[in-house]
């Protein structure tokens, strides 16, 4: 089935919860695919797990742009959502409008994604104004991390948690189709799922989200640098990949591989002339 920004609002209604997950390259997109995972997000986590930053902050449109083009080749019936990076859209509106349509116009994705609350509902407007769809994200934001002062749950306060509520509201009122909620805790999800009709799409946030988020690299154990305690690893993919490369280098030590199957042959009359 193809899988819109217009079926993905509606599984909320319907009961049926969504699956998404990261990705950032061709061959990946090309797997997820095959599955029925209803949307891939090129997050900007890219530049932790694909360019080896310590935080999202230095991500640039072009990244983006870049492995977004990538991952819409690989795809037929998967949404695919892009990170706006930070400062992407944090000046003017016309700014944000103006990147936001670099995104879709340059890459051919159906949605971009941004960070924060009431204060980007005049952008998220104007985006969702020119005609292109909106994913809001909530509770940990990683551009935060420096007003943060570090990765931590989001929500914890009377004041934050009310916030949050206000903020999820606001983003649905601005015409958002779905909300991420990244660490926030799992009663105060299932609050702010249950005061918005559109999906709410958690990561660190519990089960009662109506759907769930994971970065790939994470979920398939390939990224060792840190593991959050919302991570499950659902396949152990790094072990795979790291026996499979042990592999290799032995047999290309002691001569199996290649083998008489991975060779090309030459007749032997075109071989006696080069003696
Ligand atoms: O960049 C990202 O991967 C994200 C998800 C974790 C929601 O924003
Ligand atoms: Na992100």
């Amino acid at each position: 089935m193809k899988n819109t920004v217009v079926s993905f609002r509606n599984s909320k209604e319907k009961g049926k919860k969504l699956s998404v997950v990261t990705g950032y390259d061709y061959t990946t997109a090309r797997i997820i695919d095959e599955t029925e995972v209803e949307a891939i997000l090129v997050g900007d986590s890219l530049g932790m797990v694909c360019l080896g930053y310590d935080s999202t902050l230095s991500v640039t449109l072009e990244d983006i742009i870049h492995h977004g083009k990538a991952v819409m080749r690989g795809v037929d019936n998967t949404l695919v959502i892009l990170d706006m990076p930070f400062m992407s859209y944090h000046n003017t509106t016309p700014e944000a409008v103006a990147n936001a349509g670099r995104l879709i116009k340059e890459t051919g994705a159906h949605a971009v994604k941004l960070e924060g609350g009431v204060d980007m509902v005049e952008k998220i407007k104007a985006i969702v104004k020119a005609q292109i769809p909106v994913m809001g994200h909530l509770g940990l934001t990683p551009q935060s991390v420096n007003v943060f002062g570090g990765f931590k749950v989001q929500g914890k306060s009377e004041e934050e948690a009310k916030q949050m509520i206000k903020d999820a509201k606001a983003l649905e009122e601005a015409g958002v189709f779905a909300i991420v909620l990244e660490c926030v805790p799992e009663k105060l999800a299932k609050i702010v799922s249950e005061s918005v009709s559109v999906p709410t799409i958690g990561i660190g946030s519990g089960n009662v989200c109506d759907g769930q988020v994971l970065v790939i690299q994470d979920m398939l154990n390939m990224y060792g640098d840190f593991k959050p305690k919302f991570v499950k690893t659902f396949a152990d993919v790094g072990k795979v990949m790291r026996e499979g490369l042990e592999a290799y280098v032995r047999e290309v030590r002691d001569g199996t591989f290649p083998a008489k199957e991975h060779t090309f042959g030459i007749k032997d009359e075109v071989l006696e002339k080069l003696y």
